[in-house]
């Protein structure tokens, strides 16, 4: 089950879960500065999680035990379908697991906006999709018209032959 909250809407439950996940995968722990969270909960147990403030998305991370299946493509999926774009995220330069972070935020979509010594600024927005079908569209309306054009031509054509 995966959903999307306000931090205030939260069990107090949950929330003791969501920083368990997040000490257990980071050195610091924000989770005080989130307005939103993304949780995936699996037998009742939060395995995955993101936080959120702003357009900006901060720790996600899933279980050891809950890796390559999915989850943390499926809780993006879920930010990009609800949160204004564009989103950003960052990434540390000096993680043990950069390039694996790199790769994997490229594959869902996001790329580098700008970097400096200690970290990437990653975006996602939906710009590119958006003009690749306004793009379409104008393609299909084009090709439409010189189509309904080339009619008017024939017939206008087969016209002026009758008359001869
Ligand atoms: C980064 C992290 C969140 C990824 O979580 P995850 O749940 O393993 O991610 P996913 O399963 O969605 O994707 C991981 C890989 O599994 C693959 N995958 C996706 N769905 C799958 C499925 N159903 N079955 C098998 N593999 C799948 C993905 O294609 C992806 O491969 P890729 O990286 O080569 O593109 C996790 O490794 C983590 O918690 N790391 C520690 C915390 C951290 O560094 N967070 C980043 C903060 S910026």
């Amino acid at each position: 089950m995966i959903l999307y909250q306000n931090v205030k809407n939260m069990r107090s439950n949950d929330i003791i879960k969501c920083n368990a996940l997040i000490n257990a995968n980071f050195s610091e722990n924000r989770f005080e500065d989130y307005i939103k969270t993304i949780t995936y909960k699996k037998n009742n147990a939060i395995v995955g999680f993101v936080g959120i403030y702003d357009n900006l998305l901060n720790q996600l991370c899933t279980d050891k035990e809950y890796r390559n299946k999915g989850i943390a493509t499926r809780i993006l999926n879920v930010a990009k379908q609800t949160m204004k774009t564009p989103i950003f995220l960052f990434i540390d330069k000096n993680k043990q697991n950069t390039q694996y972070l790199l790769k994997f935020y490229f594959s869902n979509g996001f790329y580098i906006e700008y970097e400096n010594d200690v970290e990437y600024k990653m975006r996602y927005d939906t710009r590119f999709e958006f003009k690749q079908i306004v793009c379409r569209i104008f393609c299909f309306l084009y090709y439409y018209c010189l189509n309904i054009l080339d009619q008017f031509k024939q017939i206008i054509w087969d016209d002026n032959n009758a008359n001869i």
